[in-house]
């Protein structure tokens, strides 16, 4: 059974439908590669996922609890979504007043409701896993963005979600700072964890990803295996989508 289902989303933003009937599905510690240009649609079904945004229309399944109609989903419903799933921004969205590991302590504490000194035991393992532990009472602004999008892969994971939602997890890294968090990625992703990742580092992607689905003015146009997707694309979108991105 799959981890996450999600069919027929629908999303519109001032009467223009910026998701229109879109199906993804996550199985059990699969990478899922969002791919697809600029305006496509791809942060919008991530954050609709996690009821950033509130969205019109669909159907949720993570594992056996469904959502029958998003659209009127109940508050118990958008806790249990968030509570399962964890997002990382492009932008790492760190508390700038709190050290690396007050952040990732700050996960446990707030929305697993762990006592405060066996969070910040765990928290520091997790720093660990991301190579940081030499960094974690410095505050944000005096680690690079490399380190800082680890720190916020390390508060994801530590939730130990369901499914992890990466939007664009490198758009912001200084190109001498990407390797070292797709790195962090790949390792959470060799431990079996479910995620889906929206980028625009295709070579990463071909890697990591078992499944690809390439979005298009807010439609799945096509998805399959990583290799069906990068070297035998079928649809015409997707061709020069990809020659662009120069996969
Ligand atoms: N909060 C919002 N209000 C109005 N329009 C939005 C909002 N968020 C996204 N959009 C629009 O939705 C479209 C898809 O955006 P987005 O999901 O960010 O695409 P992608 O992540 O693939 O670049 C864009 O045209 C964007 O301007
Ligand atoms: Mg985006």
């Amino acid at each position: 059974m799959s981890v996450l289902q999600i069919s027929g989303l629908r999303k519109q933003f001032d009467g223009t439908e910026i998701l229109r009937g879109i199906d993804v599905e996550v199985n059990e510690g699969e990478v899922v590669g969002l791919i697809g240009s600029s305006g496509a649609g791809k942060s919008t079904l991530l954050r609709c996922i996690d009821f950033l945004e509130q969205p019109d229309a669909g159907r949720f399944r993570l594992e056996d609890y469904e959502i029958a109609d998003v659209a009127s989903a109940a508050k118990a419903d958008i806790a249990h979504f968030r509570r399962h799933t964890a997002m990382v921004f492009q932008s790492f969205n760190l508390y700038k007043l709190k050290t690396a590991l007050e952040n990732v302590t700050l996960a446990l504490t707030d929305s697993r409701k762990i006592p405060a000194s066996q969070a910040r035991d765990i928290a520091s393992e997790f720093l660990a896993r991301v190579g940081l532990s030499e960094k974690q009472d410095s505050f944000p602004d005096k680690l690079s963005g490399g380190q800082r999008q680890r720190v916020a892969l390390a508060r994801a994971a530590v939730l130990k979600p369901k499914v992890m939602l990466l939007d664009e997890p490198t758009s912001a890294l200084d190109p001498e700072n990407v390797g070292e968090v797709l790195d962090v990625i790949r390792g959470l992703a060799d431990q079996g964890q479910s995620m889906i990742i929206a980028s625009h580092e295709m070579g990463f992607l071909r890697q990591v990803a078992d499944h690809v689905v390439f979005m298009d003015h807010g439609v799945v146009e096509e998805e399959g295996s990583a290799e069906q997707v990068f070297l035998h694309p079928g649809k015409e979108r997707t061709q020069q989508f990809l020659s662009r991105a120069r996969v």
